[in-house]
């Protein structure tokens, strides 16, 4: 079984910063790329985001296409510890389309009350107490998912970058400029040596009324 495609999206500043140093992001970047980003999920059959972003900004992760998608792409969060809380918005629209809590650990109790209308939970530990980003590509692949969309945030990105999942990057960059104490897109990659920096080629590049789009493969 051949192991699911990964596509990273992110939407940063000119300077790559994803959110201010209090973690509001948006909106980055313009109506016009988040569209296209909401047509980028619709083409994938999984959306994936850490709790991390989860827990900052209770996204939805549907896709909000005209007209909406034959159907939706299950959600997955990377959720070690559980700690995505049982009001997130993610929950309350199970109705629209799957919800998957990754963990790296038993899901005994969670969410409490939960039944078996509560998101599923898949068990995907790491050696580092984190979700595993190779088990949990495994277990999609299983699940016939065979296209993801990471949408970040900047830790499950490193993640994933470091254990060399990442197939595809749609980068959209807003003309704005954020700082150094903002987000950066991509967490610590712990790097010494420059040839050992992940390198990728330049697809394509697009203009979105002020924003780029630039489309980056694994070189
Ligand atoms: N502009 C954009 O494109 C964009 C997109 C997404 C998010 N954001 C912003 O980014 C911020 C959140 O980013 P973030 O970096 O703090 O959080 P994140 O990457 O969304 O989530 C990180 C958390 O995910 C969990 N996790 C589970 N397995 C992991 C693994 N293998 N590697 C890394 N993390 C793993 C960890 O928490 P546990 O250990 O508890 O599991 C970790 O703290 C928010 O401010 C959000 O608004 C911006």
């Amino acid at each position: 079984m051949s192991r699911p495609q990964v596509t990273l999206k992110i939407a940063t500043s000119m300077d790559g910063r994803i959110a201010l140093a209090n973690g509001v992001s948006q909106w980055i970047t313009n109506s016009d790329s988040r569209a296209r980003v909401h047509r980028m999920r619709a083409d994938h059959d999984a959306v994936l985001v850490g709790v991390g972003t989860v827990l900052a900004d209770d996204p939805l992760l549907t896709a909000r296409t005209v007209p909406p998608p034959p159907r939706q792409p299950v959600r997955i969060v990377a959720d070690s510890q559980l700690r995505t809380p049982a009001h997130a918005r993610l929950l309350a629209s199970q109705g629209l389309g799957k919800v998957v809590l990754a963990s790296a650990g038993p899901a005994t109790g969670y969410p409490e009350g939960a039944d078996e209308n509560g998101p599923e939970i898949w068990v995907v530990p790491g050696e580092d107490g984190k979700v595993s980003p190779q088990r949990l590509l495994d277990r999609c692949a299983v699940e016939g998912l065979s296209r993801v969309f990471l949408e970040g945030g900047g830790k499950l990105a490193a993640s994933f970058i470091k254990s060399g999942l990442v197939d595809t990057i749609q980068w959209f960059r807003a003309p704005i400029l954020i700082g150094g104490d903002g987000l950066p897109a991509v967490a610590a990659l712990g790097l010494s040596e420059m040839p050992d920096a992940p390198r990728w080629r330049t697809a394509a590049t697009e203009r979105i009324g002020d924003d780029t789009l630039e489309t980056y493969v694994r070189a």
